[in-house]
């Protein structure tokens, strides 16, 4: 395990499902966008595990979002709404509600996201295209940003977005600027810990450090983990 410690970031080379570095109730916001499992080429990470090991990988994650929230801390994710996987459907949002819900963490507010990227299978209206079916891996164009929280608070309702979903050189698919903006805005403060368990290239940290907070993040893979690491430097 690789690690490099900064004043105002903290990053580790190793799986998010078990963050025993960091203290209980340490957080203040958690934000992340977790891996989909459709064989997505993240470098050498394999995103296609079977579909227990991969709930196994949620569950785990959650249960240590839980541990390390502050109690006034907020867990926000951007999940897929489904996900075709070798020809079976599956719930992805659903999935993870309930992985929350488990351990304790209530929904608080959802936004939804649009891919305005013409690719996509699946239409703005909900409708999927014909590609959909010819291909063996695909998720939805409706993206969900889930926002939730340790106190049971009443559901709020949340805004509609369309971003522009693209790749980068060195990424497959990082967070949308508009996107960081977006949640930023609404629920970071000067100060906060922020905690990306899949941190990508860390795109997230530079608006956090940006913004006065310190940013805290997890990547399994080493190539992808050094881009994180020069781009915060
Ligand atoms: C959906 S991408 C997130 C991209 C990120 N939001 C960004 O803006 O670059 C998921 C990332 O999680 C990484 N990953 C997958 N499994 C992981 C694990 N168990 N622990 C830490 N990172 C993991 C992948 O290598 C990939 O970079």
């Amino acid at each position: 395990m690789s690690k490099i410690s900064q004043k105002d970031f903290l990053l580790f080379n190793k799986s998010c499902k078990d963050m025993s570095e960091l203290f209980d109730s340490s957080i203040d916001l958690i934000y992340f966008s977790p891996p989909y499992n459709l064989g997505e080429k993240y470098n050498k990470y394999k995103d296609k595990r079977t579909f227990s090991k991969y709930v196994k990988l949620l569950e785990s994650v959650f249960l240590e979002c839980e541990r390390v929230l502050k109690s006034n801390g907020k867990v926000i994710f951007e999940v897929a709404e489904t996900v075709f996987v070798d020809g079976k459907f599956v719930a992805l949002g659903a999935l993870c509600q309930n992985i929350c819900l488990k351990n304790k963490l209530y929904l608080e507010t959802r936004h939804i996201n649009y891919a305005l990227t013409k690719n996509y299978v699946e239409q703005q209206d909900h409708g999927w295209n014909k590609d959909f079916y010819t291909r063996k891996n695909a998720h939805s164009n409706c993206q969900q940003i889930l926002v939730f929280s340790k106190k049971k608070i009443k559901f709020k309702n949340g805004k509609i977005n369309y971003f522009n979903y693209n790749f980068t050189k060195d990424h497959s698919c990082p967070f949308p600027k508009e996107e960081i903006k977006f949640v930023l805005d609404n629920y970071f403060k000067k100060g906060f810990n922020v905690l990306d368990p899949f941190m990508g290239t860390a795109m997230l940290g530079k608006e956090v450090m940006e913004r006065k907070g310190k940013f805290i993040g997890y990547e399994i893979d080493k190539t992808i983990f050094n881009c994180a690491a020069k781009n915060l430097r």
